[in-house]
């Protein structure tokens, strides 16, 4: 088992495969992007492989695909068919955009995915365009409608964003009205690349508040403290709805997640700047032992929550954008 001191243990890694993105959501990057890391500096899917598998060891049972847009990558199908094959490895989940991958979706199950999480932040194709940069609107729709046919398990993140989106809740809770998906909320965090977080951003609180008024029978469930969202249902709904404080955190007593970017540091928490140079190791160090081994100690030392983890960083490093992060 993977273990850190607070006693939390770790059976979730996510994978960031790539920075790239198409593309420029406002809260993620600039418009003018950010500097994409060259390709011999990601990871190769081998030496992702080779991680997967020392992290299946000590316990790891889940693995989400991120990016930047991982489906910006090629041959991805093929690399999580490597990962299905990895003795331990029971979930395989991907969060995209939903834009560049609706010919492959038939493909996801017999590849061994088991969820997508799809980034849509709103229900209008001029709005999106405005939020995104870009118009593929249509593209995501048809994803999302794919992903129900082939009966794919589908959480729908929605990054809330007062003055922006705010008067789409009830439209997106809708969502899940007739179909049996999670509607999420998330709250807006800095990790835009200009580290900054306008000013108007809802918390958890305010945007639970507004569910309330606007579904007066909403309810709270109970689910694993390991839930990156508070989740609830509304009567007569298929799908449910969640509330992702990933700003506020207070859900860090439950974590059981670290993350690799995509040039292969080891993030034990969303909100530290890397503390283990993993792209080093598997290029250098050829016994899977001892990676292993500099894996626990990192990850025995995770910061007890994100506030922590942020207070580690000199005020000198800016905040990252969300895709070199990997969500
Ligand atoms: P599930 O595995 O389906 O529960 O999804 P997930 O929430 O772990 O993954 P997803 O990639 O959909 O993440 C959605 C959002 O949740 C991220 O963009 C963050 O806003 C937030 N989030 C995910 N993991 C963490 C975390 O460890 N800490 C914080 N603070 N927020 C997180
Ligand atoms: N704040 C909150 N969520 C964000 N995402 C990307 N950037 C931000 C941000 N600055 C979301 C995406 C995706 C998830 C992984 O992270 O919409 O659904
Ligand atoms: Fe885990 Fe850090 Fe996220 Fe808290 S902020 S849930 S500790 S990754």
């Amino acid at each position: 088992m993977l273990q850190d001191k607070h006693g939390r243990t770790i059976s979730y890694l996510r994978l960031a495969i790539t920075d790239r993105c198409n593309l420029r959501c406002y809260y993620c990057m600039p418009e003018c992007g950010i500097d994409f890391v060259r390709r011999v500096d990601l990871l190769s899917y081998e030496e992702m492989i080779r991680l997967a598998k020392i992290h299946a060891r000590m316990g790891v049972n889940k693995i989400r695909i991120t990016g930047g847009e991982p489906f910006a990558r090629k041959d991805l199908l093929t690399f999580i068919r490597g990962l299905s094959a990895i003795e331990g490895i029971d979930e395989i989940h991907v969060t995209t955009n939903g834009t560049v991958s609706a010919d492959k979706v038939k493909e996801f199950k017999d590849a061994g995915i088991t969820g997508i999480n799809l980034s849509l932040d709103t229900l209008d194709a001029k709005r999106f365009e405005k939020i995104t940069r870009r118009d593929e609107f249509d593209k995501v729709m048809q994803t999302f409608n794919l992903l129900l046919e082939e009966k794919i398990p589908v959480k729908i993140n929605v990054v809330h964003m007062y003055g922006v989106n705010h008067d789409e809740m009830a439209d997106m809770c809708n969502m899940a009205l007739n179909n049996p998906v999670d509607v999420r909320f998330l709250e807006e965090m800095p990790f835009n690349g200009s580290n900054t977080l306008r000013k108007e951003s809802w918390t958890a609180a305010q945007i639970e508040n507004e569910l309330r008024s606007l579904f007066p029978a909403i309810q709270q469930i109970t689910v694993p403290a390991t839930e990156t969202a508070r989740v609830f249902t509304i009567p007569g709904y298929q799908g449910r709805i969640g509330i992702i404080p990933s700003f506020t955190r207070t859900i860090c007593g439950g974590c059981n997640r670290i993350r690799v970017t995509p040039t292969g540091q080891l993030k034990t928490c969303l909100y530290d700047n890397g503390v283990l140079d993993l792209r080093k190791m598997l290029r250098t160090e050829s016994n899977d032992e001892v990676i292993e081994q500099a894996i626990r100690l990192a990850v025995s030392l995770k910061p007890k929550d994100g506030f922590e983890a942020e207070s580690s960083i000199p005020t000198s490093e800016g905040r990252e954008s969300m895709a070199t992060i990997g969500g």
